[in-house]
């Protein structure tokens, strides 16, 4: 029977108190340097919310024939051009969000989600929508394009003449 030991007495020496706490020591060194330069590079990505213009162009006033009602989806508008001048309407039901269609054949407009119906002005003519749709504010920019301000609101007889 072969009594020799293979590993050397180093090997088996069981770690002292002081290697240990000193080990110890250094990966709480390591750790704590690790995690600081973690936080600085996530300093390098802001947290940086980018949220669609609220004004956007939305072409030249001969772009929309007389009488029509032109979506832009992109910006969940509807343009509508009368004898009275330009009109930018909210597509946004004013109940939950969800986006109106206008009615065809008619001009109402009606939402998919809950029911509600509104008349050629976006006035509630049947709920649940508490409150009108939004009309937006137009402009003209110099460069001779309408510009719709989605966060800014006029009167529903407000229209945009050029
Ligand atoms: S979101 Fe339009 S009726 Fe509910």
């Amino acid at each position: 029977m072969d009594h020799s030991d293979k590993t050397s007495p180093s090997e088996a020496k069981p770690m002292g108190r002081r290697d240990f706490l000193t080990t110890l020591g250094w990966g709480a060194l390591f750790a704590s340097i690790a995690s600081t330069g973690a936080g600085m590079i996530r300093f390098l990505f802001p947290n940086v919310l980018f949220e669609k213009p609220t004004r956007i162009r939305v072409g030249r006033p001969d772009d929309y024939s007389p009488g029509s009602v032109t979506y832009l989806e992109s910006s969940r508008v509807f343009i509508l051009r009368n004898d009275k001048g330009f009109r930018a309407m909210s597509a946004v039901c004013t109940h939950l969000g969800c986006t109106v269609n206008k009615d065809a054949g008619s001009n109402s407009y009606s939402c998919p989600c809950h029911g509600s119906k509104f008349d050629e002005n976006g006035g509630v003519v049947r709920g649940p929508a508490p409150k009108s749709l939004s009309t937006c504010e137009v402009t003209l920019a110099p460069s001779g394009h309408m510009v719709v301000d989605l966060k800014s609101f006029v009167p529903p007889n407000h229209y945009f003449r050029v």
